[in-house]
Parts: C-alpha cells; structure tokens; sequence
C-alpha cells in the first residue's frame, strides 16, 4: 500500500520519480505526488487521481531538479485528495517527507505537537511524523539523519519513509520498520523505492533496507545506514535478476491479461530444477534442510490473505492426500488476533505473492514466537517474509502487476504440489506408480494450461451474455472447492458483480435460494472423485433454472448436456485440476471487467500489497 519512490544524483529526477510511480500504481492509486528540490527550493505538487493526473496537474510547469520524492497513496488515515496526497510538510517549509505504512500512535504526538504550536494541513498520520523531525531538527539542533532516528524511536507502527531537506540539497534520508524500502546504487546517484520496479532499469545493485535501519544517502560520503540504536550497519549490496521486460506489457492491453497468458510459463518456472522426471524426483533446495521436520510433522497450519490463502487450501488437501499430515489452512488476520495453539512440532507454511502483506507477517511473527518452523512461499524476492522465514521456496512466476492475483495462484499450487509430492515420498506416503504418475502430470501441466487459453474466444462469448448479471455463483467440489472461492473473488474485485463460491453440496443448505433464471452459476465439473456428485448439483441448479457454465474434461457429453455452456479442459489427476480450471474462471473476470468498462488492472479500493491490517 503506497509506492514511494526517490532520487538524489546528476539527472533529472522528475521523468526517474514519475516513471517509478508509475511502476509502483499497483500499490495504491487514490493519490500522487512529488517533491523537487533546486535552488534551495523545495517545490511540491500533489493532486487526487492518478499518476496521470499528477502530470496533468504539471504540465508545463517547471520541474527541473537532481534531487526529488514522489509517493502515490493508497489511503489509510483521511479521504483520497488534494491536501492528503504526499508529500507531507513541517512547520518550518524546509522538510518534505514521503511515507508507506502507519504511524499507530499519531494522535498523543500530534497533540503535543498541536500543544508545541505546529499547525497541520491534512487528516494523515504521516504529516505528524515530519512535524516531529521538524520540531526534533530545530528544538534540539541536529542535522536531518538524527532528527530522523530520534523521531522513529518516538513512534510506533510502521512506516517505509524518505525525507529531504531544503537546505541540504546533497542528501536524502531514508528508514524503513515493517513497511519494504529498496536503496539502488548507480554511478554518482542513489534511488529508493518500495520495490526494485522503479530502479531496476538505472541501476541493478540494490540494498534491501532492514527493519529498524535509517539510511543517509549522501552525494559526497556515499551511503551510511544505522539502527535506530545509532550503530553502524554494513550495507549488503546484491544483484537485481529483475527484467525491465518482465514490467512492460508486452503487447497486451492490460498486465492481468498477460498474467493469465503468462501462466503455462510461469508454472513451468515454477517447477524449474525442481521436477526431475528423469530421475523421478522432486527438489525443494530451500527446504532441503527442514524436510525431515517435516517427515516428522504431526500437523502444518497454513497461513495467507485472499488468492494466497485459496491456495492454501488447495495446499491442505494435496498434503493431506499425498503426505497424510493433517494440516489447518487460516486467515493470517484470523490467527494473528486469537491465541492459536502452537508449538514448536509445528510446520507453519506461509504464502504470499508480495511477501509482504502486514498480516501474514504478524501471523508469522506469532507463530515463529511460539516456536514453530516458519515455510516461505513468496513471489518478490528479497521480500519482507521472504526474509523473516526459517526457509521457504521462491514461485518464481515473474512480477504480477495487475492487482488481480492470477499468475502467482498458480505458482503458488505448483510449489505446494511440489512440496506434497516430496514429503510424500520422503514419509513413503506417496508410494511408487502414484508418485511417477503425479510427476508426469504435472510436467505436462503447462502444455495443457496452453490448451486451455485456446478456448479464450469461447470465454470472450460466455462472458458477453453474462456481464451484466448483478450475482454470480461457484461450485466446486474437492480439490476444486478453492477453485471456486478463487473464481468469485476474482470476478467480484474487477467487475465488482457480487459473487460467492461454495462447495458444490453445501448449495443446498442455503444458496440455492438465490437460483433463479438469472444467475449464473459457474460449476467445476472434471471427471474425478466428484464427479457424479458434482453433475447431481447441477441438476439441482437446472431444476431451479439456473444458468449453468460448467468447466468439464475434454469429450464430456453428461455435462453437455445439462449446462447452458461448457469450457472444456484437458484431462489430469485431480489434485492437478486447480492448476487448468482457474484459468477458465480468470479469463471470465477479465473479459467481463473490460466489458463493463471497469479498471481491470487498478480495481477502485484495492492495492496489490497490503501493508497494513
Ligand atoms: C486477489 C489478491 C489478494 C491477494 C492478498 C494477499 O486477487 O490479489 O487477495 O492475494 O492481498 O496478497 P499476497 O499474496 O501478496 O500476500
């Protein structure tokens, strides 16, 4: 939530700061806006809207600076506009401050504050914050770097900010507590970011800020990070492997679009250097060390936000079937605010596409304090959970920057189908032909994920006679019922139709008093272990006069026969069908958003990480 982004070097920092926010709209979009420092003037332009706006809102205006900030605001405290946007100011005009996070504890400092004379503009937390560096800088004489450490020890919550100083026009400062900051090093020039989006195109040596670090970036004495403690850190400089291409849309109109077409290589990514057909083995290297502990586990809890969470559950029943360890799939925000039991024989995997999503890493914060062993599955490298895990596996599916999470859910069921595989074989759980057999199913899965996208026509047309319909119903049994939380969350948060997944006999007790002639229910019905259950529920919506669009195995003709529509799929074991039947559901959001004319790639109200509660 919020991108900010900063330059301080020898080029032009507005075309740097507002490309970055571009790259960085993903995380918020309500409001944007920079800070150009040049002649000892600090100049600020802000607006409601946008990054678009934002330069509208500029045109022609100067902007000639080799020192600036920019922000674009996903709100938290105050309503999205013009005074609320960043950057923020203190009394003194010399400050300009950028921040993403929360300051819990605004209110007695903006007191005391008020109490000590300052003034304040806007309904945010954040303007607290750069009142008291302000006050702290003045009151107490230090240069802008102190002023900085002294106000963080004041305040609780968390916060990833960039602040400079009008009259120090080498130097911008820089902190990070629970909220991701990114510093990039090129020749004579420093950047910031919330994420390497922004940099990866000027410079590929970055240092991932540490929580509780405060960096000062300095044209003449280079960088120099301290703790909030004032010791001395040694920045860790590291390589980016980010591709500008990977940011770019690539010919299509909108990034969720690519995502969705991106999928048969991503899971192919996914599963890299890690399904050995040949030698009929799977190899997890980043949990190489903890597999034994697994072997040994008595349960696994599962832990993540929205798609992650769907895949969770999908996760739940591949390691209950393959490596018979009862496992518990939860809300991160549900388990972090009860007092959940956990020890330290527990295996707590936690996934997440940006790695870093506040409540997942207070989940995880709760369950590594109790003991437990704490399993990555992250997108974004170097992310915050990537790094607070004991061990974990990357997805490897490339950036997501649509808000819709597609490519990432289906990363995240390969790596949890490679994890089950594994243990299962490790426990002798998953025993000879089954094994071999899943490993060659999964192999071809990206080939059949192509087939699947074939049928996007078909889908383009289903979706034209539907796009209207005020609600929308999925069934999914099995391995598919997350399949179908999947498919209703995607349509209702980029077409904004109501939706609801359920599994599929569990309808009767309850929704089936929804169905009418109108509604459409969209039903996942492979051939597999349900299957007959499955075709018995559609008869129950078709009794009622439903509107059936199923999802059905290739050369089905019960189904057929039943449903107003069919998408047919290739056929495949059934713990691999969630990785084919999304799709379908995917690209019926997608087709349907851009019909009803709605933002597919920036739905109104979200932001793609959530770094807060
Ligand atoms: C839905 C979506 C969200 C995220 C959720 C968790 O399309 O994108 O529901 O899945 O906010 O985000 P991560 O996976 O980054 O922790």
């Amino acid at each position: 939530m919020c991108g900010i982004v900063a330059y301080l070097g020898e080029k032009q920092a507005y075309p740097i700061l507002i490309n970055g926010l571009r790259r960085l709209e993903y995380r918020g979009y309500d409001s944007a806006g920079v800070a150009l420092l040049a002649d000892d003037q600090l100049t600020i332009y802000k607006c409601q809207g946008k990054v678009s706006d934002l330069e509208a809102h500029i045109n022609g205006r100067s902007t000639v600076a080799n020192l600036g900030i920019g922000h674009t605001r996903w709100a938290t405290h105050g309503p999205p506009n013009d005074v609320n946007a960043h950057p923020h100011q203190g009394t003194s005009g010399d400050l300009a401050l950028i921040h993403n996070g929360i300051i819990e504890n605004y209110a007695p400092i903006k007191e005391e504050l008020v109490h000590r004379g300052h003034v304040f503009k806007s309904d945010t937390d954040t303007e607290v914050l750069v009142h008291l560096i302000d006050d702290i800088q003045r009151s107490e004489g230090v240069d802008l770097a102190e002023a900085v450490r002294l106000a963080l020890a004041n305040v609780v919550g968390a916060y990833a900010i960039v602040v400079i100083d009008r009259k120090n026009p080498d130097v911008m400062v820089a902190a990070r507590k629970s909220s991701p900051l990114v510093i990039g090093l090129g020749e004579g020039e420093f950047f910031c970011a919330s994420d390497a989006t922004p940099i990866v195109e000027h410079t590929k040596n970055v240092v991932y800020m540490e929580d509780g670090e405060i960096a000062v970036l300095d044209r003449r004495q280079g960088l120099k990070i301290r703790n909030i403690k004032n010791q001395v850190k040694t920045p860790f400089i590291q390589e980016l492997e980010l591709h500008l291409e990977a940011l770019e849309k690539g010919g299509y109109d909108h990034f969720m679009l690519k995502e969705i077409h991106e999928q048969s290589r991503s899971i192919r990514d996914s599963m890299r250097g890690r399904l050995n057909l040949a030698k009929g083995e799977v190899v997890l290297g980043g949990i190489k060390d903890y597999e034994q502990k697994f072997v040994n586990a008595k349960r696994i809890l599962i832990v993540g936000c929205g798609t992650s969470w769907h895949a969770g559950m999908v996760g739940e029943y591949l390691f209950e079937e393959f490596a018979r360890i009862p496992v518990e799939v939860e809300y991160a925000s549900e388990f972090r605010y009860r007092n959940p039991v956990v020890n330290e024989d527990d295996i707590v995997i936690a996934i997440s596409q940006s790695g870093e999503t506040a409540d997942t890493l207070a989940a995880i914060e709760l369950a590594k304090g109790r003991g437990a062993t704490i399993i990555g599955i992250c997108n974004v490298v170097g992310s915050s959970i990537a790094r607070v895990t004991h061990a974990g596996s990357y997805t490897h599916a490339g950036p997501e920057i649509g808000v819709a999470s597609t490519k990432a859910f289906t990363a995240q069921v390969t790596v949890l189908t490679l994890m089950a595989l594994m243990i299962g074989q490790k426990k002798g759980t998953l025993i000879g032909g089954n094994f071999h057999r899943l490993l060659n199913e999964l192999d071809a899965i990206p080939d059949k994920v192509q087939k699947v996208l074939k049928t996007e026509a078909q889908i383009k047309y289903i979706a034209d006679i539907y796009k209207d319909a005020p609600n929308a119903l999925y069934l999914g049994r099995g391995y598919t019922f997350p399949v179908a939380l999947e498919g209703a969350l995607k349509l209702k948060e980029i077409s904004y139709i109501h939706a609801e997944g359920y599994p599929a006999a569990e309808m009767k007790h309850g929704p089936i008093a929804l169905i009418d002639d109108s509604m459409p229910v969209f039903v996942i019905a492979t051939k597999g272990a349900s299957y007959e259950k499955v075709v018995s529920n559609i008869q129950e919506v078709k009794a009622r006069k439903g509107r059936i669009i199923a999802i059905v195995t290739e050369g089905d003709t019960v189904v057929k026969d039943l449903a107003d529509h069919v998408i047919e799929i290739p056929e495949t074991a059934d713990p691999l069908v969630p990785l084919l039947s999304v799709v379908p559901l995917q690209l019926i959001s997608y087709h349907i958003a851009v019909m009803r004319g709605c933002n597919v790639d920036q739905p109104r109200n979200l932001a793609k990480s959530v770094t807060v509660e």
